[in-house]
């Protein structure tokens, strides 16, 4: 017989981000965000190859990369408006951890599957956030998708990319609920 339990069932059919924006102080400290970690590395992955890993970003390194989005942007040409959304998206927060996809090299396991598997990371750490009790939330924005700011910024290298932002912080307030799938119209049930 299954062995249910509840209270995570619970969690997961109710859970949802918290938008960045309204986050704010405090923010966990190493020892809160530790289990946190630990929850989001126990994630499945073909092959045990670990194909990411977490840079925790502090205040004082996000107004450094709020900088730097500042000076690619200029040099990629980008609009006032779009490099100042995602100049804001840094200055404006307290703590975030940079999930990176870290590509290992296998004959085995497909490149698409450690992607995959950096995307669960993602998911998992922004529950695991989520379920302590913070205000999470999943972003990216251009600078997430520009190999130099990932370079200049975080240190990545070949075969390393950003696959997502976790924001963590207090929640001021909560959202309003967003329209959710329709599971009754999405599965294709194939009986025979
Ligand atoms: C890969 C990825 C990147 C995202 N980047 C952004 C972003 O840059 N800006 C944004 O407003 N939402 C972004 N989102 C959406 C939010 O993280 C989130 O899906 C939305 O707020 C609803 O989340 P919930 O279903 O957990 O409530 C992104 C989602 C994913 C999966």
């Amino acid at each position: 017989m299954p062995q249910p339990n509840p209270a995570a069932l619970d969690f997961l059919l109710t859970r949802r981000s918290r938008p960045a924006k309204t986050l704010t102080t405090p923010v966990p400290d190493r020892d809160a965000l530790m289990p946190i970690l630990t929850a989001a590395g126990r994630s499945p992955d073909h092959g045990k190859l670990e194909p990411w890993r977490f840079i925790v970003l502090e205040r004082a390194a996000l107004l450094r990369l709020a900088d730097l989005v500042d000076a690619r942007g200029n040099e990629l040409g980008r609009t006032p408006e779009d490099i100042e959304k995602a100049r804001a998206q840094y200055a404006n927060a307290h703590l975030a951890v940079a999930v990176i996809e870290v590509q290992k090299p296998s004959e085995k396991i497909p490149a698409i599957e450690q992607t995959y598997s950096a995307g669960a990371v993602c998911l998992a750490l922004l529950n695991a956030a989520l379920a302590s009790g913070w205000g999470a939330n999943w972003l990216t924005g251009w600078p997430s998708h520009d190999a130099e700011f990932a370079h200049q910024g975080l240190g990545l290298a070949d075969g390393e990319r950003i696959a997502g932002l976790i924001h963590i912080g207090t929640e001021t307030s909560a959202p309003p609920e967003r329209p959710r799938p329709d599971l009754g119209a999405i599965p294709q049930w194939i009986s025979e």
